[in-house]
Order: structure tokens, then C-alpha cells, then sequence
């Protein structure tokens, strides 16, 4: 009766309240969650730490049934084990876009039975809208995340964050698995295109960018969505480069390279974190309390709740034999921190925990304290004040708008990476040869997590969208011959290849990755699949020239092919748009823009990336990859000149400005991304040899000049010292921007 009380004068001060500052609304959520737990029984918080599949509450086929939902199942799930979540679609793994009414239906049928339970508590539906809203038909899908970065385009992860949470909302969804904010330095790991690359700047930067645009002012808008960022942490540095193995991260490395796109991500204010399914220094993620405590919510002061990855929990036992049972996995995973299991097949989680908590080995105090943080995000998401979906459809799915950005974003994450002889743009009246087995697909151009988990359903991808192929045979005049297969494996005609391109002006040689995601798509070495070697020789003998396309995940050693061909273009993952973007920079309708993310290696054992210590390029060691970390050129030239800073020595703490020229020297307009890199000339511990601090992409007509100004911050001077403390020394630093070197020296106090 007592706690009833509190909860009605809670709700009516609530209420009362409006217009009021984000501190009061974030006291008024506060109240909201303490009187709604204080009604809470032991069954319904443990229930509301407990997330499930689809395919719990699903009929069977439920992909292709009209109404998937088993009505008693949802209900057993939402109204006797008060679930929390659920995510995922009606059938995993065989994951599969669903019509975008459908979402509705069914995520109204999960709102409606959560309406019926007793403190009608809604549930969090969560989804990997890692591109876009991803298991939506049709719905707009952006480049994968390491092409974004080869934007450099901050500007086109806002917008794509912003057509993501609007999707996302539109079908009904409420909660999106993105970003991902692990640093992408270990080429051969199956989701290296899923990071923004191996830089930490331009990680920070776009990652960020993308939860401002998903989040807006306020999550809770309609048109917004939380994000989770994921995979805390360590998880893409896999020594052996297979997805979910052990990584090895010293502490410097950690706070050096890993933990800034987490810290950055809380700070733009991620609600949610998704914990590293594998293992750090031999402590797997789901029991590290030291980063998911001392590091996560002392350090960063993250808020919100975190959330298992994919049947972790009892993977620490089947798996990692930490615990010696099911039952202590939970207690293990529950008592470091994590707030909610992805159980996700059964109730498992919940029986074990619900034991645990009534013989008091998992205090109470800590479910209140998980339930309170699920609780959080569900106020702050705005779910207890909306009973169907946030949004209509008309206007607010598939618009002109999303596509055209969409186009934008492909065209600028496209790289040129060769141009010999300026053969590029090539004639629209040219007749030419398209060949390889990426030349006629669009799962190659959009990665996994693309209408089914793995991405490679041919027959389900839209078909209004081009491939390669058809984007360069709706654009040009001439004669356009295909020698291909099908699908990714089919073998090619080599023969027919050959006699072919004799016939033609140019050959566009499309090679690279099928697509794949998680741990089915490790591979034992990035050497391109001989068969494409093969073709590509068999090519080259006749001496036509060759333009080389590549679209895949990972940097396939391509260097011999590279080597001989006369332009090299990477696509890797440009998304649904690829092909048409692809066409139009093939043929100069755009002028490429985009710059590598990562470092492309020379062979398969050359991973040095850009940011080394003095040590990897000393005596005979080299950072010699086939192309270097901002590499990408253009139809046009630029140069940068005129380098300056506003001071030579600056105090401890202060900032320093780096003013810089860049001119369009060429004879077409275009893009260029300036880079401001740093050097600390000597310090107590070794430093990369330089770093990019900033950079800035800016569109120039022919013969335009424009100076552009750049602050290099405390932040920027500093790193992980002796003492693992973040620190900045007195001394020289070196300033980098095109060929110029400026110094200034920070000077004792
Ligand atoms: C496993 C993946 O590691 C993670 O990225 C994803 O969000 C979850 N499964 C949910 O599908």
C-alpha cells in the first residue's frame, strides 16, 4: 500500500512537471524507475534482465507465415516470464527481411501483451540495423561501416544514423546494435567492415557523428532510436584473426587504441553497451569487471545498461570453462557487470538467476541496480508513453531524401586508388569487358547483416538496385559484354573471358570477397582466391588495359593484379547504392572523394599500420603496404601549402592552431580531406610515428584555394604514460599536413 502511495505522488509530481531542464527530466525518470521497481516482484526484475529470440515466441516458418507470432508463447514469454527484450527476426539463424507492415503487426502484437501485464512494463525490441534497417524489405541501406569511414565524411554518418533510427522506428523497432566502436587493426578478422577502420580519430569521429544523427536531441523522439555500442572491448584485435578468439591488449594499448571509440560513444550518449563475446588477457568480457565496472562506469561514467552478446553467458561455461555450470555462469556474468543476458533460445537465464537471487548469492541489490538501468533506457526511450508504432510509414521510409544521401555516402567511400595514364574516367562509348565474380552481385557490395545474417541471399535483394554490371550497362553507349556466373562461386570462363576482352576497348576486372559475417567468415589467409588470380592473369597476357574493381570486407591481396592493372578502384562495401556509384565514378560523373580507412597490405603477413612505432620502419623494417592509411586520389589535383601554427611554444594545457592552404590545382571540381597528423618527437614512452588529430573534407572548383583552421588540443598532445595515467610531456612535436612538417614545443611550467 505504502509503496502504491509513493508511486501515485511520484507519477503526479511527473506529471506536474513540464517544460522542464534535462536535469529535472532526468530526476523525474529517476522517480519513475525507483517507483515502478519498488512495485517490482523478484520474478518480473529478473524477467526484465532476460532477452530473447524471435524464434521463442514464433510459429514454425515463421518468416514466410503471415502472423508469425504464437500468441501462447508470446504470452508465456511477456506475461509468466516477464521477459525484457527480444530481438532478432521470426527464424535464426536463418534471419530474413520482413515486409515493413509486417514489423508493425508483429512488434504490436508484442506492445499489446505487454499491455495485458500487470505493471505493463513495454519491452525493448532490439535489431542489428548495422547499414540501415536491415531485416526491413527494402529499406535503405548505406555502405558498411569501414566504407563510411572512407568518406571521411562526418556529415554522411549523421545522416545515415538519422535514416536508421527513422527506419528503424518506422518498422515498429526500438533499439539498434550499432555502432560498432571496436578499432579495425587486424585485417584478416571476419568483421574488420564493421569498424570504421584502424584509426582512432576517424573511428571517435564517425562513430560519433552517426549516434548524434540516430539520437537527435533526445532518443526518445519519434523519429530517434538508442544506440548500443559494441563489442566492449577488445574484440576485433584477435591474435590469430578468427572472429571469437583471444585477444591480447596490454593496458596501454587498451586505453590507447581501444577504449576512445567506447569512451567517445558514451559520450555522445550511448544508452547501451554490448559486451566482447571472446576473451581479453585470457578474462572473457562477460566477467571482466574491471572494464565493465572500474573502466565502463567509474572512468567513463556510462549510465546505461549493458547487454551480453549472443548465448554468452552460458558460453562461459560450454565454452570458456570459467564456470563449472550453467548455474555459476550466471552468477559470474550477472555479478561483473552484466545487466542483460541474450540468453536467447530459452529461459535458462531466468530460472538460474531468479535460484540465485532467492538463496541470496546474487544480492538483490545488484538486480535492483541491472533492473534500474533497463528501466532507465526504457523511460528514456520514450516506450512507456507509446502504445503502436512511433511512426508512419508514408514519409518516413524509403524517401528520396535517404536514397539520395545513400548515393552520396557510396560515392564517396569509393576509393581510386590507381589511375596510370589517367585512363579513368573511362568513355561512356567505350566498349568493354566486365568480368570476375563480384561484377554481377549485390550481396558482394553489401556485407553481411543484409536481409539475412550472412548477407549472401542473392534472390532476396531488390531489384531495382544495380549491380556493377547493370549500373555500367544503363549508363553507357557502347558495347558492354558480360563473362561471368551467377553466383560468387560459379566458376568463369577463362577462355571465353580472353577471347572476349581482345574484342574490347578495356576490361573492368571485378574481383574480391563474397560476403559473410561473425565467425563463418574466417578464412585461413587473405590471399584472393586463385581462381581470380587465374582469371586475371590469363587477362593480363592479351595486354589490353584493365581496370581492377574490388568489393568485399577485407583487404584481399590484390598487389599482383594491381600492380599490372592500369586503375585500381576499391569499393569494399559501398551498400545498396554500390553499383550505380561504382558507374558513375567509372565513368566521371563523380569525381572520387573516397580515402582508405585502413592500410592495404602488401601480402598477407604485412600488417603494420600507419600509426607504428619508430621501431617498424627502422633498418630494414618498412611501412610499405600496397597503399597507405588516407590514400585515395582524385580526377583532380589539390596541393596543400602555406602550413603554419599560431604559436612555436605553447604551456602545458593549452591548445595550438595549424592553419593550412589546400588548392584545387587540377581542372575539375572536386573533393579533398585534409589530415592533420602529430608527432611527439621524444617521450618516455615510444610513440607512433605520427597520428591524425583532425581532418577536415571540403569540395573545391578548379583553381579555388581555401585555408583552413584546425585546433590541436591537450587531448591531442597526450598519452598513455608510464603509469598508465593519461599524460602530455614537455617537448617537440612534430605537425603533418601533406608533404609540411611545422613544430612547436610544449614547455614546462
Ligand atoms: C552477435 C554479434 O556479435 C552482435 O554484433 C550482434 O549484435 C548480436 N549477435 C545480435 O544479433
Amino acid at each position: 500500500m505504502k509503496t502504491k502511495l509513493a508511486f501515485l505522488i511520484l507519477s503526479l509530481f511527473v506529471v506536474l512537471e513540464s517544460g522542464v531542464s534535462a536535469e529535472e527530466t532526468n530526476d523525474n525518470v529517476e522517480a519513475q524507475v525507483q517507483a515502478l521497481l519498488a512495485q517490482m516482484s523478484l520474478e518480473e526484475k529478473v524477467g526484465q534482465m532476460t532477452q530473447i529470440d524471435f524464434s521463442v515466441v514464433s510459429v514454425l516458418n515463421g518468416e514466410v507465415a503471415d502472423n508469425p507470432i504464437d500468441q501462447a508463447k508470446l504470452e508465456d514469454a511477456i506475461l509468466n516470464r516477464h521477459i525484457g527484450s527480444i530481438l532478432n527476426t521470426p527464424t535464426t539463424p536463418n534471419n530474413q527481411t520482413q515486409p515493413i507492415e509486417k514489423w508493425r503487426r508483429m512488434t504490436q502484437a508484442i506492445r499489446d501483451v505487454a499491455a495485458k501485464s500487470r505493471l505493463k512494463i513495454p519491452v525493448l525490441y532490439g535489431i542489428d540495423a548495422i547499414h540501415g534497417a536491415t531485416y526491413t524489405e527494402n529499406a535503405v541501406l548505406f555502405p558498411q561501416a569501414i566504407s563510411m569511414a572512407a568518406t571521411f565524411n562526418p556529415d554522411l554518418a549523421f545522416k545515415e544514423g538519422e535514416v536508421t533510427a527513422r527506419e528503424v522506428k518506422a518498422s515498429g523497432l526500438d533499439w539498434n546494435f550499432m555502432p560498432v566502436m571496436d578499432i579495425g587493426r587486424q585485417p584478416l578478422w571476419p568483421r574488420l567492415w564493421e569498424t570504421y577502420g584502424e584509426d582512432v580519430h576517424l573511428a571517435v569521429t564517425m562513430g560519433s557523428a552517426y549516434i548524434h544523427g540516430h539520437h537527435g536531441d533526445d532518443f526518445a523522439d519519434a523519429d530517434k532510436a538508442p544506440t548500443c555500442l559494441k563489442h566492449y572491448v577488445g574484440y576485433s584485435y584477435p591474435l590469430n584473426g578468427k572472429d571469437r578468439t583471444p585477444a591480447w591488449i596490454g593496458e596501454r594499448a587498451l586505453r590507447e587504441y581501444f577504449l576512445p571509440g567506447f569512451e567517445a560513444g558514451v559520450k555522445a550518449g550511448a544508452p547501451t553497451v554490448m559486451v566482447n563475446s571472446a576473451e581479453v588477457d585470457g578474462i572473457p568480457g562477460h566477467v571482466n569487471h574491471h572494464y565493465l565496472n572500474t573502466i565502463l562506469r567509474g572512468e567513463m561514467g556510462f549510465k546505461g545498461f549493458t547487454v551480453s552478446d549472443w548465448a554468452d553467458i552460458s558460453r562461459l561455461y560450454t565454452r570458456d570453462k570459467l564456470a563449472a555450470s550453467p548455474r555459476e555462469a550466471v552468477k559470474m556474468a550477472v555479478m561483473a557487470g552484466v545487466d542483460m543476458s541474450m540468453v536467447p533460445f530459452d529461459y535458462s537465464f531466468y530460472d538460474l538467476l531468479l535460484d540465485l537471487a532467492k538463496t541470496g548469492e546474487v544480492p538483490l541489490s545488484r538486480i535492483d541496480e541491472a533492473v534500474s538501468r533497463i528501466l532507465r533506457v526504457k523511460y528514456q526511450s520514450g516506450l512507456f508513453d507509446r502504445h503502436e508504432p512511433a511512426l508512419d510509414v508514408e514519409g518516413n521510409f524509403v524517401t528520396d531524401e535517404a536514397v539520395a544521401a545513400n548515393r552520396q555516402a557510396a560515392r564517396e567511400a569509393i576509393i581510386l586508388a590507381k589511375n596510370d595514364q589517367h585512363i579513368l574516367p573511362l568513355s561512356k562509348q567505350a566498349s568493354i569487358l566486365v568480368t570476375g565474380p563480384t561484377a554481377n552481385l549485390l550481396s558482394v557490395m553489401n556485407g553481411g547483416w543484409t536481409i539475412t545474417w550472412q548477407g549472401a541471399t542473392e534472390h532476396l535483394y531488390p531489384k531495382d538496385k544495380p549491380t556493377l554490371l547493370q549500373a555500367i550497362q544503363q549508363k553507357t553507349t557502347g558495347k558492354v559484354t558480360y563473362v561471368g556466373g551467377k553466383n560468387f562461386s560459379d566458376e568463369i570462363n577463362i577462355e571465353q573471358a580472353v577471347t572476349q576482352a581482345r574484342q574490347h576497348d578495356v576490361v573492368i576486372l571485378a574481383l574480391g570477397e563474397k560476403t559473410y559475417t561473425e565467425t563463418e567468415g574466417n578464412i585461413e589467409s587473405l590471399h584472393l582466391d586463385p581462381v581470380q588470380l587465374q582469371l586475371a592473369r590469363a587477362i593480363f597476357e592479351i595486354g589490353k588495359p584493365v581496370v581492377l574493381v574490388t568489393f568485399g570486407g577485407r583487404p584481399r591481396i590484390i598487389t599482383e593484379v594491381a600492380n599490372k592493372a592500369q586503375a585500381v578502384v576499391l569499393g569494399f562495401l559501398p551498400g545498396m547504392e554500390g553499383g550505380a556509384a561504382m558507374a558513375d565514378i567509372l565513368f566521371g560523373d563523380t569525381n572520387p572523394s573516397g580515402k582508405l580507412p585502413i592500410s592495404y597490405p602488401r601480402d598477407v603477413n604485412d600488417i603494420v599500420m600507419y600509426d607504428h612505432k619508430p621501431i617498424e620502419a627502422f633498418e630494414s623494417n618498412q611501412y610499405r603496404p600496397l597503399y597507405p592509411f588516407g590514400h585515395g586520389l582524385s580526377y583532380t589535383t589539390f596541393q596543400t601549402s602555406g602550413l603554419r601554427l599560431s604559436k612555436d611554444n605553447i604551456a602545458m594545457g593549452e591548445n595550438i592552431d595549424v592553419t593550412v592552404k589546400v588548392k584545387n590545382t587540377g581542372a575539375l571540381t572536386g573533393k579533398e580531406t585534409v589530415m592533420v597528423y602529430l608527432h611527439d618527437v621524444a617521450a618516455s614512452v615510444s610513440r607512433p610515428v605520427k597520428q591524425l588529430k583532425a581532418f577536415k573534407k571540403i569540395e573545391l572548383k578548379p583553381g579555388a584555394e581555401q585555408t583552413l583552421q584546425f585546433s590541436l588540443t591537450p587531448q591531442d598532445m597526450s598519452f598513455i604514460g608510464v603509469d598508465m595515467r593519461r599524460i602530455v610531456e614537455p617537448g617537440e612535436f612534430e605537425v603533418m599536413v601533406g608533404n609540411e612538417v611545422a613544430r612547436f614545443q610544449v614547455v614546462k611550467p
